[in-house]
């Protein structure tokens, strides 16, 4: 799959041990920050679409703020349902700059 590389923000830009909802090539992008690493999924919880982005996050799993669903954000799994995976991207970190790999034409 063909995939386009973007620089999304700056590491000061996520909390540290949290999360923050992006805009990105017509995309809902949630980006976390856990032990300096960082992890994007789709941004829209597909319960009800609710802003993923903006759950609490503990230890790796973010809960979705609308109704409590809860996913692993290194692997988009959600944590009781086995058939739901939300997707997520690649994310690389150069110097501050923090870019995010989506697919093209998504
Ligand atoms: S919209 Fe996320 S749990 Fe309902």
């Amino acid at each position: 799959m063909e995939t386009q590389k973007i620089k999304l923000a700056d590491k000061s830009d996520i909390p540290v041990g949290g999360g923050r909802e992006f805009t990105v090539a017509d995309r809902i992008v949630a980006v976390f920050e856990q032990d300096g690493n960082y992890f994007a999924l789709d941004g829209i919880c597909p319960h009800a679409g609710g802003p993923i982005g903006s759950g609490e996050l503990k230890g790796t799993i973010v809960t979705c703020p609308w109704h409590g669903w809860q996913f692993d954000v290194c692997t988009g799994q959600h944590c009781l349902t086995p058939n739901i995976r939300q997707e997520t991207f690649p994310v690389s970190v150069e110097g501050d700059d923090i870019y995010i790999e989506l697919p093209t034409g998504s």
